[in-house]
């Protein structure tokens, strides 16, 4: 009989110890054991982007990574990013006022991770080209805008962040 095991991990730089299942998703230990519930859940198989956060920096699909592989690992989401933002600037961070500004969210169910992947862009890439910006997001799936309007909102957060915004 499968029991729950001890799993600490360092979420939104602070750490956290949860006892989950031992095929627990990352996803599923986030939302029900920590209360995060901005990472959505989609598609539930690595297809749609709802679920994205920050695995050790590196962009990852939440829903596709057992949870104890996250033992140790620093995971930053959805609320991370708005709580960074918040502390430097009293507010949103630069994408997501973009995200508000150009429409780029309409139901919401992809946005947070949408705002993860368009975070972890410009971290590698602060002034992305349009193949660039189509590639960086090609993981992300939108039913709603057609897209045009989050390539906006990423594209003025490049330019604001350019310009010293969050
Ligand atoms: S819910 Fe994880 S990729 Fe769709
Ligand atoms: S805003 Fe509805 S799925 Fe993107």
């Amino acid at each position: 009989v499968a029991e729950k095991v001890r799993l600490e991990l360092v979420v939104n730089g602070a750490r956290r110890e949860v006892r989950a299942w031992p095929m627990a998703r990352l996803l599923d230990v986030l939302r029900e054991d920590l209360g995060l519930t901005g990472t959505k859940e989609g598609c539930g198989e690595g297809e749609c982007g709802a679920c994205a956060v920050l695995l050790d920096g590196l962009l990852v699909n939440s829903c596709l990574v057992p949870a104890l592989q996250a033992r140790g690992a620093a995971v930053t989401t959805i609320e991370g990013i708005a709580e960074r933002a918040g502390r430097a600037a009293g507010g949103l961070s630069a994408v997501q006022e973009a995200f508000l500004a150009c429409g780029g969210a309409q139901c919401g169910m992809c946005t947070p991770g949408m705002v993860v992947a368009a975070e972890s862009l410009l971290e590698r890439c602060p002034r992305p080209s349009d193949a660039e910006l189509r590639a960086g997001l090609a993981g992300n799936l939108c039913r709603c805008t057609g897209y045009a309007k989050i390539f906006d909102a990423v594209r003025e957060a490049a330019a604001a962040r350019a310009g010293g915004g969050a």
